[in-house]
């Protein structure tokens, strides 16, 4: 049985204050914990919320009932318990106040626990992208080249937010992704599958990055509380399904669609695995682009989309991206779609750039490029000293 453990004075934690302390038990176990100071009162809970550690000593407190900073989980700093009948708890412990001095016991009065667990397709796609990581390990391991058994899969993505179901009309960014697409399976023997952002359900990011980068969990923990967000049918073809991924965007007022944006942001959850986690989510894979209409501004669409492609750990092969547009007097816009579906210039460039990305996505494959990469010490950011 573990004695008492001296945390702070009284006046440390003033009312309304809370402060977390690291303890070390008579038996050496270390103990981190939340002193909150309601009205003169003194009470402990476990520092690290049950759903992923967030710090609970940062939380709002109202009612006695401390909100996590990180996704909103909430317990009681009385007893630890969730204030929903059946909900996840952390530990409490006792205090006890001797001269001014605040003990707190390190033996628990309630022990915390999980009870509840996500969704199914939250759980699948998590388990899906598990898989796939140890099994892109396991090949370079062992050199089974089970990756290379298959058919190139290519994945287009149409940003475009053209209202198919109001007043339907031919889109420029959609109809030039569809030749690549046809263009890699009937040239080039690649599997495809087209998604449009338009008929998915995808919520907007609400930030968590920013509170704390731990925060930005993967699968995004917005999938995680909205069993009706449909982002993660992109994790999913995403990271695990296909070898290239095709963009295809419009230009409103000289950037991507705002749909595209839509998606990025919730990408961050993707790209954060590296830098926070050491953990690469995207392994030898290749980006692609495809700009179309407006009337200007295709380099620098292209220069973000770039940007942020790499980021997430995707590999760029020559002529990745591709546009078209008509310049800054064309205003006649109702002639961009005829005008682009006929330009054989056009086309031609498509299939070049689709046909170099399929190169490339062979060549990186048969290297296990990235499994390199991972071998190599300097490559993790928790190895460089
Ligand atoms: S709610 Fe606390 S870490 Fe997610």
């Amino acid at each position: 049985m573990d004695m008492p453990c001296y945390v702070c004075s009284t006046r440390e934690v003033r009312p309304g204050e809370s402060k977390s302390f690291v303890l070390t038990t008579t038996a050496g176990n270390v103990l981190e914990v939340a002193l909150y100071n309601l009205d003169g009162k003194f009470y402990a809970i476990s520092q690290r919320c049950q759903h992923k550690g967030g710090p609970l000593n940062k939380g709002i407190v109202q009612d006695n009932i401390v909100t996590c900073p990180w996704h909103g989980w909430k317990y009681s700093v009385v007893d630890g318990k969730s204030p929903h009948e059946g909900g996840d708890s952390v530990n409490s412990y006792e205090t006890a106040i001797v001269d001014d001095k605040v003990y707190v016991d390190p033996n628990p009065v309630h022990k915390g626990k999980r009870v509840s667990k996500p969704h199914k397709k939250y759980t699948d796609v998590e388990d899906a992208v598990t898989n796939y990581l140890r099994q892109a390990s396991a090949d370079s391991a062992s050199r089974i080249p089970s990756i290379e058994l298959r058919k190139v899969r290519v994945l287009g993505i149409s940003t475009t937010n053209a209202n198919d179901k109001v007043a339907p009309r031919p889109s420029t960014s959609e109809t030039a992704l569809q030749y690549a697409l046809d263009h890699a399976r009937t040239q080039l023997a690649a599997e495809t599958v087209m998604v449009r952002l338009r008929q998915l359900n995808i919520k907007d990011c609400e930030g968590y990055y920013s509170k704390n980068p731990k925060a930005c969990i993967f699968p995004c923990s917005i999938s995680e509380m909205d069993k009706d967000d449909q982002m993660i049918e992109i994790y999913d073809r995403m990271i695990v399904w296909a070898d290239i991924v095709v963009v295809a965007s419009p230009i409103r007022w000289g950037s991507a669609s705002s749909l595209y944006y839509k998606m990025v942001q919730r990408l961050n959850s993707v790209q954060n695995q590296m830098p926070t986690y050491d953990n690469m989510l995207i392994r030898d894979k290749v980006a692609a682009f495809i700009i179309t209409g407006g009337q200007d501004n295709i380099q620098h669409v292209a220069g973000e989309m770039m940007s942020f492609w790499t980021q997430l750990g995707f590999v760029l092969a020559k002529f990745p991206f591709v546009g078209w547009s008509r310049g800054w007097y064309a205003e006649d816009t109702e002639n961009n779609y005829d005008t682009m579906k006929d330009e054989a210039r056009f086309r031609k460039d498509v299939a070049r750039t689709v046909r170099a990305a399929v190169t490339m996505s062979d060549l990186l494959r048969r290297n296990r490029y990235d499994e390199g990469l991972l071998e190599k010490p300097e490559f993790r950011s928790s190895e460089v000293t």
